[in-house]
């Protein structure tokens, strides 16, 4: 059992998202996109990809038929999101704690041990199948997903409603994400930013490889700086 950590913190609330952030998940959606796409010879390219991170199932359905010169209907465009749902879902049947990203357990435990509060701001409407499969659901105060949105990344509905949730003001909560449209939710929604990840994301506070040797004394002096 750990013991609790006394930190002098400006920080008061910290938002994960949580494909590729908390989950190893991301090649997994892009894996289940890239399979829609071939039924119309298209190639999804991993650039194009990182446009559809943080993006809702819809949004990111419109934008591949776009890219793909496909010139569909509602109905069809749902019915290929939905094929899309059911080919990611069959893929995150044998996720289990082992599928969570290096570090970010034990990142996660620590600020924990700090009483601060945490949540989880994910556009994806499978976001609380993840976690528990992850089994590390217990640990978010607060879990805001694509089911409790209207607007996608890079709205800042799902981080300001996790704000409100965990009745803490937006300015006092850092957000970790691995999306471009993740970061700029983020931002406009006030809050201090960590990027995950080596791809481009914008004006970060900070930017990260992964939480591997990662702890609060290092996202402190990157906030303060
Ligand atoms: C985001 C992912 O977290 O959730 C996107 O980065 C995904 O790739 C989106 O499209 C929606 O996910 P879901 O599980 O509702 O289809
Ligand atoms: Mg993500």
């Amino acid at each position: 059992m750990s013991s609790a950590i006394n930190l002098n913190l400006d920080i008061k609330g910290m938002i994960f998202d949580l494909d590729g952030v908390i989950a190893d998940t991301a090649h997994l959606h892009y894996k289940a996109w890239c399979k829609i796409a071939w039924q119309w010879k298209f190639n999804l390219s991993v650039d194009q990809n990182e446009k559809l991170k943080g993006v809702s199932r819809n949004n990111a359905m419109r934008k591949i038929a776009n890219w793909a010169g496909k010139n569909l209907s509602e109905k069809e465009l749902e019915n290929f999101a939905d094929q899309k749902n059911a080919f990611y879902l069959n893929y995150c049947e044998s996720l289990s704690p082992e599928d969570t990203l290096p570090g970010v357990v034990s990142f996660i435990d620590q600020c924990r041990r700090t009483g601060m509060k945490l949540a989880v701001g994910s556009a994806s409407k499978n976001a609380k199948i993840i976690l528990q499969k992850l089994q590390i659901i217990d640990v978010f105060q607060i879990i805001v997903d694509g089911n409790m949105v209207e607007k996608s990344k890079p709205h800042p509905e799902v981080f300001l409603k996790a704000a409100e949730l965990m009745k803490i003001k937006p300015s006092d909560c850092v957000v970790f994400e691995d999306s471009q449209s993740g970061i700029q939710a983020a931002i406009n929604a006030g809050m201090m930013t960590i990027g995950i990840g080596s791809s481009d994301l914008g004006d970060c506070n900070a930017q990260i490889q992964s939480f591997e040797k990662y702890n609060l004394n290092k996202l402190i002096s990157q906030i303060n700086n």
